[in-house]
């Protein structure tokens, strides 16, 4: 089996009017649908599903779960004999459980994160329409292309990675090892982008962040302006680089504290599992790997999560 690509984030947030704000305003993204102050389903504009931030009002900040595509609907059959396998049980979510989404397959990681694999998406189609379209929306700012991918936490990557690798396609492009050899950030891809998913040494369950794609280099600087304009923290440096991916990036926080990130440049990966070394990164670069241009990461970005 193999996963399509990363479909959407499903996020807890306290204030839901808030959160709608954000990411309407300050992200970028489409309200595509709304069930009351409960549940909100928006999109970017370069893309024709449904959605791709499902945000569910809860006590607490955080991750509910993350939804990747399949390539097959036989595919979710094919998860949850995979999963099985290496112990974990999974259960069938219906059709329309969420709404404009097919049926899916939920489960929980050693790590504690629920993933729903699912085939089928409602199609709301692109912000600038199907027939004719202009290649930019109307009132086109420095906002949001897509989402691009998740950061998790967990108490052992190296083992998730080994498990997300063995069940779900997944491959590793870039891993940074501590001065004990042992991985600190493990970047794993399931498409032909650099990374789908990175994971990073925690408390299991929690989020580092969710990124969204921007058109250019250029608009990360624009986007970091609009983010200072509207006074939202940008809890780490303003636009910076990471070594790792090369990709010029800027770092935000939902009004709930979940870090955003508007990121572009990451290269294309080979998109050939077991067939590529990964790009290692010592214990000696690791600051010049996180952050490139300043080469002095800040506490914060690790011990930061939610
Ligand atoms: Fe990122």
């Amino acid at each position: 089996m193999s996963l399509s690509r990363l479909g959407y984030a499903s996020l807890l947030v306290p204030d839901m009017a808030a959160a709608v704000r954000h990411y309407t305003e300050i992200v970028g993204l489409r309200l595509i649908e709304q069930e009351g102050d409960e549940r909100a389903y928006l999109q970017a504009i370069h893309a024709q599903d449904h959605h791709c931030l499902v945000l569910n009002r809860s006590a607490r900040a955080g991750l509910d779960h993350a939804g990747f595509k399949v390539n097959d609907p036989a595919d979710l059959a094919r998860a949850a004999v995979a999963l099985q396998a290496h112990g974990i049980e999974s259960r069938s979510m219906a059709a329309g459980t969420l709404r404009g989404q097919g049926e899916g397959l939920r489960f929980r990681l050693p790590s504690q994160h629920d993933l729903v694999l699912y085939y089928h998406a409602d199609k709301v189609g692109y912000r600038t329409g199907m027939e004719n379209p202009d290649p930019v929306p109307a009132s086109h700012g420095s906002v949001a292309a897509g989402l691009d991918h998740l950061v998790l936490v967990a108490e052992r990557p190296a083992e998730l990675a080994a498990l997300l690798e063995a069940c779900l396609g997944f491959y590793v492009t870039e891993q940074a090892n501590g001065p004990d050899g042992a991985a600190l950030a493990i970047f794993l891809s399931c498409t032909s982008t650099m990374h789908d998913l990175a994971l990073l040494p925690g408390e299991n369950g929690r989020l580092h962040h969710l990124a969204f794609v921007v058109e250019s280099r250029s608009d990360v600087i624009a986007c970091t302006d609009t983010l200072k304009l509207r006074k939202v923290p940008t809890l780490e440096f303003g636009v910076t680089r990471h070594g790792i991916a090369g990709v010029t990036t800027v770092y935000f926080m939902d009004p709930a504290g979940n870090r955003n990130e508007f990121a572009h440049g990451a290269y294309l990966a080979a998109g050939m599992s077991d067939r590529i070394p990964p790009v290692i990164w010592n214990a000696d670069s690791l600051d010049r790997a996180l952050f490139y241009y300043e080469a002095d990461a800040p506490t914060t970005f690790m011990s930061s999560v939610t």
